[in-house]
This record gives structure tokens, C-alpha cells and sequence, in this order.
């Protein structure tokens, strides 16, 4: 017979650690210009991105997602022990399987922790933390660490000027526990268009296209978008479903402390930001120095923002995401 829950009331589950990787090496924009026809010029006007951080050779999507993970350990004092589960949010695992959360797990030493990876491409992350606030709010794990990382410099086609200027490398981690008093998450509103799947896709690699010789020269290994149905998709998506999540949680726009938003363009986030209604003092933006990094692209803002002492007791925030599949997410959490 199953076991029921001690309590039968959900209980809120709240951020209490945050942590971020980036790798070391910078690629500029000028970088960029010494290896394909673009200009900083042009990735500045259309994208707002000036650099990016691109992992070494044997530097791993566990490897960084791991560092991101210890320094929201050590800054909450946690003990990777008492972690009983880690969701990592990545489209550039380590391997296929085993999955890249079981690389971290023993690479912190959360030996308790069942693991496993999620997959919403750019959405990854605020997927993953509504499934980690389940498992919380059910009073069925009390320490859920969740990661969004990515090493997107392996799957990018660096002959394509059309993305190669847009993505970097990059980890970041959340711990989520029940804080007495606190509310947390608020609302999430989590969508998906299966209609879209070809307009942004890795197309090789699984079991629809095994690699091949042929494939290798034909490089379907390597990402691939439409980059303007891709923009208009966002907008409009990302703007339907902040509305969505700010009205299940009851809240208005203007009562939010910050938006953070998946970090893909900058224009997105304005258009987004207009049709909202809020200043753009209030976005969190990060793009400029770190490209799109997928899934790592909030936590590590998040974590940034947190670290700049930017990040009270009460705030609220929206996070909202748009990726691949096509997917989408938003979130409202009190901090
Ligand atoms: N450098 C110089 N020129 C480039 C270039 C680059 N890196 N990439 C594309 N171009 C060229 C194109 O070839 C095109 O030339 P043409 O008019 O001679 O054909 C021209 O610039 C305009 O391209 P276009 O696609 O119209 O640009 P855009 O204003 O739509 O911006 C993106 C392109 C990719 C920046 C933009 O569409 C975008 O951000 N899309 C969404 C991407 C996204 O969010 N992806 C991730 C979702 S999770």
C-alpha cells in the first residue's frame, strides 16, 4: 500500500541557494568576424549579444552544470548529502545516457539523490522547476536542486553565420526547499506547439536520423532555425504566457520587482516588455555579455542578480522562457 503524504496541504517551495558557471573563455563579436561574414555591427543592432563564453574542448555540460550546482551548496551551506533529487534541464547532455544529471550527482557527491535529465530546449529550466515545486509542495522531497546547463558551442554549426553569433556555453542552479512563511512559487503556466518542431531543431543524432558519413557532411548534426518565424513565435508567446501566469497569480504587471526573460534577443525582450506594459529597468538582461545559453539562461541571471544584492525578501518575479519544440514557460515566484 502507498503511503500518503504526512501533510495533505501543498506546501510552498522557494528558491533558497542560487549558483552560476560560465567558462572562462570570452569570443567577441570581433572574434566572430575573423571566421565567418558578419559584423559587430550587425549581432549588436539585431541581437543586442557582444560576447559570449565558450567552454574548452573537454569541458562538460556536468562539468559546469556541477560548479553551478557547489556554489549554491556552499552558499547556503547545504550538504550534497541531504539533496534528494536533481533535475537538470539541458538539449546538450554529456551523453544520451546515462543522463547528465546522474554525471553531476556523483560528481558533487549527492549520493541520496535520484536524478534525471528534462528536455524543453530553451524552456528547460522553468519546466524543471515546476516539476522540482511538485515534488516539494507534495511533501515528498524536501531539497530538490534543479540545473539549467549547456554546452551549445558543440552543437552549433560554426559555418552558419544565421546562429552561430547567437548562443554560448554556460550552467546555472537553483536549490529548492519549503521555507516556513515564505510563498515561493506562485503560478506557472507551461505550453507547447508540436506543430513547430522543424522551425528550430537539432535534426541528426536520435533515432530519426541516426549519424552517418552522409549526415556528418551534410552537417545535420548542428542546430537549425528559422530565425524570423522564431522571433515572431517568441513574442507572441511569451507574452501570452507571462499574461497567463501573472493572472493565476493574481498580480499585475506593475506589481512585479523583475522579469526575467530567456536571453535569446533583444529585441524580443523589448517587444515583450512593451506589449507588458513595464519599463525595461525592470528586465533583467544579461544577453550582452553571455549570447542564449539555453536552459542556463535564468538561473545564471537569477544567481547574478542575487549576488548583486538586487534581490529582496517579497520581491516578486516572472520568469518566462521560449524554445524549441516549440515550448514555453512562465513563472511568478515571491523571493
Ligand atoms: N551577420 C551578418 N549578416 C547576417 C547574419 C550575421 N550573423 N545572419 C544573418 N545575416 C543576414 C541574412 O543573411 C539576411 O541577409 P539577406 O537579407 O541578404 O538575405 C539579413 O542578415 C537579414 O536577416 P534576417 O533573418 O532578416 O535578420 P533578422 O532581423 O530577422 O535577425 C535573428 C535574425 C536570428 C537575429 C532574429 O531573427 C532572431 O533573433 N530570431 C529569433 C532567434 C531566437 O530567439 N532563437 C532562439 C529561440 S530559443
Amino acid at each position: 500500500m502507498m503511503s500518503q503524504p504526512a501533510e495533505a496541504v501543498r506546501r510552498s517551495a522557494s528558491i533558497v541557494a542560487t549558483g552560476a558557471y560560465l567558462p572562462s573563455r570570452v569570443m567577441t563579436n570581433a572574434d566572430l568576424e575573423k571566421i565567418i561574414d558578419t559584423s559587430d555591427e550587425w549581432i549588436l543592432t539585431r541581437t543586442g549579444i557582444r560576447e559570449r563564453r565558450i567552454a574548452d574542448e573537454g569541458e562538460l555540460t556536468s562539468d559546469m552544470g556541477a560548479r553551478a550546482a557547489e556554489q549554491a551548496l556552499q552558499q547556503s551551506g547545504i550538504d550534497p548529502k541531504s539533496i534528494d533529487l536533481i533535475i537538470v534541464a539541458t538539449c546538450t547532455p554529456d551523453t544520451v545516457f546515462p543522463s547528465t544529471a546522474c554525471h553531476i550527482q556523483h560528481k558533487i557527491g549527492a549520493t541520496r539523490a535520484a536524478a534525471f535529465d528534462l528536455q524543453a530546449a530553451c524552456s528547460g529550466f522553468l519546466y524543471a522547476l515546476v516539476t522540482a515545486e511538485q515534488f516539494v509542495a507534495a511533501g515528498a522531497y524536501q531539497t530538490v536542486l534543479v540545473i539549467g546547463a549547456e554546452k551549445l558551442s558543440s552543437i552549433i554549426n560554426w559555418q552558419d553565420r544565421n546562429t552561430c553569433v547567437l548562443f554560448g556555453d554556460g550552467a546555472g542552479a537553483v536549490i529548492l526547499q519549503h521555507r516556513p512563511g515564505a510563498r515561493g512559487l506562485l503560478a506557472y503556466d507551461l505550453g507547447a506547439d508540436g506543430a513547430q518542431t522543424e522551425i528550430l531543431s537539432l535534426p541528426a543524432g536520435g533515432c530519426r536520423m541516426p549519424i552517418t558519413h552522409q549526415v556528418l557532411d551534410e552537417r545535420l548534426h548542428f542546430l537549425q532555425m528559422s530565425g524570423k518565424e522564431v522571433y515572431r513565435y517568441a513574442v507572441s508567446a511569451m507574452n501570452r504566457s507571462a499574461e497567463n501566469c501573472l493572472e493565476k497569480a493574481g498580480c499585475k504587471p506593475e506589481d512585479l520587482r523583475w522579469i526575467v526573460p530567456h536571453q535569446a534577443n533583444f529585441r524580443i525582450i523589448e517587444a515583450v516588455a512593451q506589449r507588458l506594459n513595464v519599463s525595461m529597468e525592470h528586465f533583467i538582461i544579461n544577453l550582452d555579455r553571455y549570447g542564449n545559453t539555453s536552459s542556463a539562461c535564468l538561473p545564471i541571471a537569477l544567481h547574478e542578480t542575487s549576488m548583486a544584492g538586487n534581490l529582496k525578501q517579497g520581491d516578486l518575479i516572472l520568469m518566462v522562457a521560449f524554445g524549441g519544440g516549440l515550448t514555453w514557460a512562465s513563472t511568478v515566484l515571491e523571493w
